[in-house]
């Protein structure tokens, strides 16, 4: 079996303040991008990363890979990407060679995963899952709202059990007939999909969960790049 690695990188990360696109926002000094690339890269099981660049930004996204040091036996696709997630997902799968049997999905805003569960969400999808997502217990306690207008009190609907959710990450790893399946049978419309193992969940096929870890977090806000950075410090000190 050959594994690739799509890493959707054409957001712009609004709520992470004005600047570039999040992607290509530094931590230690290197972009986000970069240290997601390297993630990928560091598990042997990957040969190959597709990178989806900002629509009109592939041209700057492969330069960037082109000035730092990534792993040879790796190769690296870039592809412009699209208006939501789900069809920058897209455009990557579209790209991969047809030797490509397992596929994972990887945000760049997921810059610090350890590559042990790189391997694992890989060993999982090699050992015959179709759908695989690395997660974690929830610290907080959800509610469901009924989302009201912008200012006025949400009425609280529900409070699932706690015990019971996961907050889940990438990246998410599948067989690639089976993403594709979704992709095909779901169609874009609003935001699109915020996770690809939810596409897959609607067409009916089994989504598994392994552990995922506490630095695959998703640099979103401003304090998450403040985290980011003192994990980085940590592993370098
Ligand atoms: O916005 P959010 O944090 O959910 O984005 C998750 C990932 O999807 C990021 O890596 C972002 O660059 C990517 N994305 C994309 N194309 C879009 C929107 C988001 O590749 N149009």
């Amino acid at each position: 079996r050959r594994t690739a690695a799509v890493i959707p990188a054409a957001g712009r990360g609004v709520r992470l303040g004005p600047g570039a696109p999040k992607a290509l926002r530094t931590l230690g000094g290197t972009p986000m991008l970069i240290h997601a690339v390297r993630a990928m890269a560091r598990s042997r099981a990957v040969s190959l990363v597709v990178v989806v660049a900002p629509a009109d930004g592939a041209g700057e996204v492969k330069n960037l890979l082109d000035e730092h040091a990534l792993p040879d036996r790796t190769d690296i696709l870039v592809v412009p990407g699209g208006e939501t997630r789900q069809e920058s997902v897209r455009a990557g799968l579209d790209a991969l060679p047809e030797d490509v049997t397992d596929v994972l999905v990887h945000d760049a805003a997921r810059p610090l995963v350890p590559v042990d569960t790189v391997d694992a969400v890989v060993e999982a999808v090699r050992a015959g899952a179709p759908a695989v997502v690395p997660a974690l217990p929830l610290a907080d306690t959800v509610k469901e709202v009924e989302p009201g207008r912008p200012g006025e009190p949400e009425p609280v609907v529900a409070t699932p059990e706690r015990s019971r959710l996961r907050a889940v990450q990438t990246p998410q790893g599948f067989d690639r007939a089976t993403l594709v399946r979704a992709h095909d049978s779901v169609a874009v419309n609003g935001e699109g999909a915020t996770d690809d193992a939810g596409m897959v969940e609607k067409t009916g096929v089994t989504v598994v969960v392994v552990p995922g870890h506490e630095e695959a977090f998703k640099v979103t806000r401003p304090l998450d790049l403040v985290l980011a950075e003192a994990v980085l410090a940590r592993r370098r000190a």
